[in-house]
């Protein structure tokens, strides 16, 4: 067991948290916070490395995205890239793309995919078919309208190239009701955010646009209500591609300008007319590096630019965070399961398959924690307590 195992493992945890709704654990989590329109699906898309997240105007993001991202090894991929192949299809479009991928050798196949914890055991191997998921199931519970929804969606994407991460995407910050939005809008997106980000465990990951003066950034000033000192907040600088001839973002990524113990990443996403020109994902990465390698403010620095140094630092920053709160996990998982005991026990011997009643639902959490707790506390024994440099 390695440092790096133990973001899945606590993914789990999520998991039953999710399923059962009836624990609590604040487990160390990132989460993306940032007014509207400043970047922040871009950037998610760009650290997983797909265009999978709905678009649009407006409140794109109406319930909280739980993306577990779960590095697996090239040829695990492949396996499971044989294994789908086999299985039989209707779905026509489903059958074309077969066809085309198998014009492609299978060993350069590597296969990624998506699931989501309310439809187990399907694979999602099209990433368009993520994004439609996702917008249907935001429909299904947020409404069709603009209203948002607290309860979360969880999915989990499985690829050989993506780092073990577990990121929430919220809604934006608004001001202004557009549409058929409720007039509150803007206090039900902050309550919701703040539910997130208030927590201990929680990384807030503060969105910034480098066009707009930094004093007016909104995620800065919400994360700073809940987390004063700056211990536990990672500045993100988007579209330094959109600065204003002759000024550039230097002294913010330097940390000069505001102070933030985890500092300050500068990214270049996509602009709008790179997206309507399909241009794809790899080519804006390497675009990406280019801007920072040849720029004539940030070449000094631009090995602690951009999405891959941003993907590593989260997965570094994260694992560290775990390593922290594991005796604090430890004492809460084993309170939470005495509790659960002792309810049970007051119900009496009760079939654990009942799970729409509160004792079923009691039992499933138990058994699921004795099982992880197991598995817990075996991964925090045998992994090493170095810190992780970032
Ligand atoms: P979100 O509302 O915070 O999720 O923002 P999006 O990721 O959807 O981005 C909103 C718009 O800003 C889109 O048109 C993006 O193409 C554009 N955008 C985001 N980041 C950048 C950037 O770094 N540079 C440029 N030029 N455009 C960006
Ligand atoms: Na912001
Ligand atoms: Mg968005």
């Amino acid at each position: 067991m390695s440092l790096q195992d133990l973001i899945p493992v606590v993914n789990k945890l999520q998991d039953i948290v999710t399923t059962t709704q009836l624990a609590d654990l604040d487990l160390p989590i990132l989460a993306v916070v940032g007014s509207q329109s400043c970047g922040k699906s871009s950037v998610l898309e760009n650290i997983v490395g797909k265009d999978f997240l709905p678009r649009g105007t407006g409140i794109v993001t109406r319930r909280p995205l739980v993306l577990q991202l779960i590095n697996i090894k090239a040829e695990d991929a492949r396996k499971v890239a044989q294994y789908s192949e086999e299985e039989t299809e209707v779905d026509l479009e489903a059958h074309l793309r077969k066809q085309t991928s198998k014009t492609k050798s299978s060993k350069d196949q590597v296969r990624e995919w998506g699931e989501f914890l309310h439809i187990p055991k399907k694979k999602f191997f099209n990433f368009h078919d993520i994004r439609n998921e996702i917008e249907n199931e935001t429909a299904r519970i947020a409404g069709e309208n603009k209203g948002i929804s607290r309860i979360p969606i969880n999915l989990k994407i499985y690829s050989p190239n993506v780092l073990n991460l577990t990121v929430v995407d919220l809604p934006g910050l608004t001001k202004i009701p557009i549409g058929d939005q409720p007039t509150d809008i803007e206090r039900q997106t902050r309550s919701l955010i703040l539910e997130y980000i208030a927590k201990p465990n929680c990384i807030i990951l503060a969105v910034s646009p480098a066009n707009v003066d930094l004093v007016n950034s909104e995620s800065l000033k919400l994360a700073r209500q809940v987390d004063p000192t700056g211990k536990r907040t990672v500045g993100i600088l988007t579209k330094l591609d959109l600065m204003d001839q002759g000024t550039n973002a230097l002294d913010i990524l330097k940390g000069n300008v505001y102070p933030l113990k985890l500092g300050f990443i500068g990214i270049v996403n996509r602009s709008q007319r790179d997206i309507s020109e399909n241009k794809l994902l790899e080519d804006s990465l390497f675009a990406e590096q280019q801007f920072f390698a040849s720029h004539p403010s940030y070449k000094t620095m631009s090995n602690k630019c951009g999405t891959r140094y941003l993907a590593q630092t989260l997965n570094k920053i994260l694992m560290n965070h775990i390593r922290d709160r594991l005796p604090d996990i430890k004492a809460k998982l084993n309170t939470l399961m005495g509790q659960t005991e002792q309810e049970l026990a007051a119900y009496g011997d009760t079939p654990a398959n009942l799970n729409d009643s509160k004792e079923g639902r009691g039992a499933l959490v138990l058994s699921l924690m004795t099982k992880f707790a197991n598995s817990f506390v075996n991964s925090i024994e045998g992994t090493s307590m170095s810190e992780v440099s970032t």
